[in-house]
């Protein structure tokens, strides 16, 4: 997580790398910094907060400066304050740093410094790179940086500036991301091309192992032994325009509303034959699904759906337990890695040990030319365009579209299943057509300090997606458990003040999740039920019901987790929250 940028050119580096940390922001939000090379001299300002404090306190501070780097932090080493925010300078101040990921040895190099006699003024991992560079310059960063990296363990991206050459940045990527943009007399560096939208939208990938050199006037790339290599230029399909909130509140409320075109797109997208995929699920012994949070719940769904149309037994793994749990995988297995961002450390790092043991990978991932997009063998694309918010949404209902896709590719009946798909977008419309109906029971329910969230089937794994929506932006407790689990626990848990929300469409568990919603109006819970427009006998038992249309059973997850986000994102936005960017989240984790 962090967000890293940095700026060469020929106009003031300070508004570039304020703006682009701005559009940063979403990878980590609780403190930031920019360093600017100003007459020779390195301008150093850092703020505990958002970027608005940095930006309030360099109010009236006209920096000229045309080289610089930016960091918005996610605090992994020391707690979020001045000194640990980035970026992070060697004693004299001549070189400063900005980074992303971790150092694991840094104690050990951290010792060696100090027994050196250098001192240190923050509780991070990062100042110690800026020291090492600081000792290892003779004259040329890049060669210093060479020699530097060679000492450094972990998953990290950071970039550099030194007072003795203005005008160059140097940036490495080991595991963290980290993409140059191209542009005539600027460049740019940053850790997600949204960052350096407005500026260029030609843009190289860096791949680990690689160092960017930038000056105003080019951009050469190296590997760590100092050898150059040649990289291809991307263009950026997306424009600025589609990460602006466009009118609505939070990105959370613009993306929830884009879902029926996220759909859509991914249908289209999937439908070119450069998705076409080489062979077939049923070749396989066994498909194991890995991936983290809202993409996990993604890929309980799309269990069910591969089971059921190709008969491949299928496991759904959180991919921080199988790095190292003893799964055992051959060359028999279809590994596939479910990832919005594409840089997830934990599910990239499980598709390399998988890929190590023989098995073929494929990726479900949202950015084009991100790091999973690149190592998995194949992907799929979902085509939801770039989603800002923290709580994935939009993302969510493409990933369902992908593996739906996937799971009905290898079916004698595909052209059928594809069709109804395709209906999808337009009912996903017709249940945000209900917002206002979400949006009373939010207001109605707000002040509850607990939810439970139930579901069989499908929506289990529904139930456990909207209440990790409802804990990540309103702070609320909630637990998504499946419906005929609950005797055996958490129906403890019930009473007159406890909202369960029951996700319960007309499908094969209808009359047995229906027996729970009893259980629970027993126990005088409050059942705020979603089901289908119509259905008398559920709206009679719930105090709340919130109706989606009817849809065939394997299509139910696409109109049920809507009313979800929504009730999550009314109780979070009515509590005045955050809810772009929740406390203590990150966009894309990059840590383990
Ligand atoms: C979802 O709302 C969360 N922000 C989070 O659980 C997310 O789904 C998880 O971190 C996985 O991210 P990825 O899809 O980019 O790999």
């Amino acid at each position: 997580m962090c967000g890293i940028i940095g700026y060469t050119g020929k106009e003031p580096a300070l508004p570039l790398i304020l703006g682009g940390l701005e559009r940063l922001e979403y990878r980590g939000y609780d403190s930031a910094g920019v360093a600017i090379i100003e007459d020779g001299r390195l301008i150093v300002e850092k703020r505990v907060g958002k970027i608005r404090e940095l930006v309030k306190s360099l109010w009236g501070k006209p920096y000229e400066g045309k080289t610089g780097i930016g960091h918005t932090r996610w605090a992994t080493h020391g707690e979020p304050s001045t000194e640990n925010a980035h970026p992070h300078t060697d004693e004299k101040r001549e070189f400063a740093v900005v980074h992303n990921g971790i150092i694991e040895n840094y104690l050990e190099l951290r010792g060696e410094l100090e027994r050196e006699g250098v001192s240190f003024r923050s509780n991070t991992d990062t100042e110690v790179i800026a020291h090492l560079i600081a000792k290892s310059y003779r004259g040329d960063l890049l060669e210093a940086v060479l020699e530097v990296v060679k000492k450094l363990r972990g998953a990290f991206a950071f970039a550099v500036i030194t007072v003795h050459e203005p005008g160059r940045i140097i940036g490495v990527k080991q595991g963290s991301p980290l993409v140059v943009g191209i542009s005539e007399g600027e460049n740019f560096l940053a850790s997600d091309i949204p960052a350096i939208l407005p500026y260029t939208r030609r843009v190289i990938t860096l791949s680990d192992g690689e160092i960017a050199d930038l000056t105003p006037e080019g951009v050469n790339i190296y590997d760590f032994n100092g050898n150059p290599i040649t990289k291809d230029i991307t263009i950026v399909p997306w424009d600025l325009i589609s990460a602006e909130k466009a009118g609505f509140k939070h990105f959370m409320l613009k993306e929830i509303y884009e879902q029926p075109k996220a759909v859509g797109d991914t249908i289209r997208g999937l439908l070119s034959p450069a998705e076409e995929l080489p062979f077939s699920l049923k070749e396989f012994r066994r498909v194991l699904v890995i991936a983290c949070g809202t993409s996990y719940h993604a890929g309980l769904i799309g269990k069910s759906w591969i089971e059921k149309y190709t008969g491949v037994p299928t496991e759904v793994v959180y991919a921080s337990e199988f790095r190292y749990g003893d799964f055992p995988v051959s060359e028999e297995d279809l590994i596939i890695g479910i990832s919005q961002s594409g840089e997830t450390i934990d599910t990239k790092f499980a598709i390399n040990f998988a890929k190590d043991k023989g098995a073929r990978t494929l990726a479900v991932v949202n950015v084009v030319g991100s790091s999973i997009d690149r190592e998995a063998d194949y992907t799929l694309h979902t085509h939801a365009g770039p989603e800002i918010g923290v709580a994935a949404t939009k993302t969510f209902t493409a990933q369902l579209t992908a593996l739906y896709f996937l799971a009905a590719s290898n079916h004698g009946e595909r052209d059928k299943l594809i069709a109804e798909l395709m209906k999808m977008p337009a009912r996903i419309e017709a249940v945000l057509e209900k917002a206002e109906d979400v949006e009373r029971i939010a207001q109605k329910f707000m002040k509850k300090k607990d939810f439970l969230y139930l579901g069989r089937y499908l929506s289990y794994p529904i139930a456990l997606e909207g209440a990790l929506k409802l804990k990540e932006i309103s702070y609320i407790h909630a637990e998504g458990y499946p419906a005929g689990e609950m005797k055996h626990g958490p129906i403890a848990l019930i009473d007159e003040n406890m909202p369960v929300v029951v996700v319960c469409p007309q499908d094969r568990v209808y009359d047995k999740t229906l027996s729970n919603v009893e259980e629970v109006r027993t126990r005088k819970g409050i059942v705020i039920s979603v089901g289908f427009e119509g259905d008398e006998r559920l709206e009679k038992v719930s105090r709340e019901f919130i109706s989606v249309p009817p849809v065939e059973e394997d299509f139910t997850p696409f109109v049920t987790v809507v009313p979800l986000q929504l009730l999550a994102y009314y109780i979070a936005s009515r509590l005045g929250l955050d809810v772009d960017q929740p406390r203590n989240l990150a966009k894309t984790v990059t840590v383990e």
